[in-house]
């Protein structure tokens, strides 16, 4: 498996990741309608932490400069703003309190080093300033967590290995890509150590739309997919 591993760069995928972007609402309508909510009331100078082929630096608007490992997706953000090639969570490019707001969607499970990220997000962002991320939910990304259906009908979800961190790999564009689990408590521990405090937490099902698109998704929608959270640094 692991000369199929997804590890040093998504330039591999890259092609796949923009397909994904314009035909699969769960990675493109669902995160940026979440990611429109959560960044009411933050704005500033802006850093996109994963910005990939570029989707939320379009949404964000001018002031926003965005970071990935893949030089084949920056390519294509070009038209939505400045970008740097880098490999999160290193952040130590960046001068310190420099940015209002840091976004980062889809990301941090892709990361071995989750308290790293939250503590070199903690020095780029200015006091006061706003970490947004959204993300897998991590009931969707412990291993061996899958809906099960009941006698009855109803679908369930298996929880698998959730209360400790572990490695998932998934498939993406005929390759593997790894997910770092983590639980919701050591996330936002994590978070409150490197210094961010909670202002807002939202959990989200997958959406009408993304059901129409696949109806194996129908009867999940209260199983939560995705997550997003607000933090700011004190
Ligand atoms: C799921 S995509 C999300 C992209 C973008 N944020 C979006 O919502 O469209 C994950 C992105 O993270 C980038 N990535 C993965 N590991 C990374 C790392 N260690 N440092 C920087 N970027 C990374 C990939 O190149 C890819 O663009």
């Amino acid at each position: 498996m692991s000369g199929n591993l997804v590890s040093e760069n998504w330039d591999d995928i890259a092609g796949w990741w923009v397909d994904a972007i314009r035909d699969d609402p769960t990675q493109s309508e669902e995160p940026l309608a979440l990611l429109s909510e959560l960044i009411e009331g933050t704005g500033g100078r802006t850093i996109d932490l994963g910005c990939g082929e570029g989707q939320a630096m379009r949404l964000l608007g001018s002031s926003v400069i965005g970071t990935d490992l893949s030089h084949d997706l920056l390519k294509t953000v070009a038209p939505a703003g400045r970008v740097a090639q880098a490999r999160l969570p290193d952040m130590s490019w960046i001068r310190e309190g420099s940015f209002d707001r840091a976004v980062s969607v889809g990301l941090i499970d892709l990361i071995p080093d989750h308290a790293s990220f939250f503590a070199n997000a903690a020095k780029i962002v200015r006091s006061e300033g706003h970490l947004v991320v959204v993300m897998n939910h991590p009931v969707a990304t412990a291993p061996r967590s899958d809906p099960l259906v009941d006698p009855e009908g109803e679908i369930l979800w298996r929880w698998g290995d959730y209360l400790t961190c572990g490695v998932t790999a998934q498939e993406a564009g005929g390759r593997i890509v790894e997910l770092f689990h983590r639980p919701m408590g050591e996330l936002l521990a994590a978070a409150g150590q490197a210094g961010w405090t909670l202002v807002r937490m939202t959990e989200r099902g997958p959406s009408e739309r993304t059901i129409e698109c696949f109806p194996e998704y129908r009867g999940q929608e209260n199983i939560p997919s995705l997550l997003g959270i607000v933090w700011t640094r004190t």
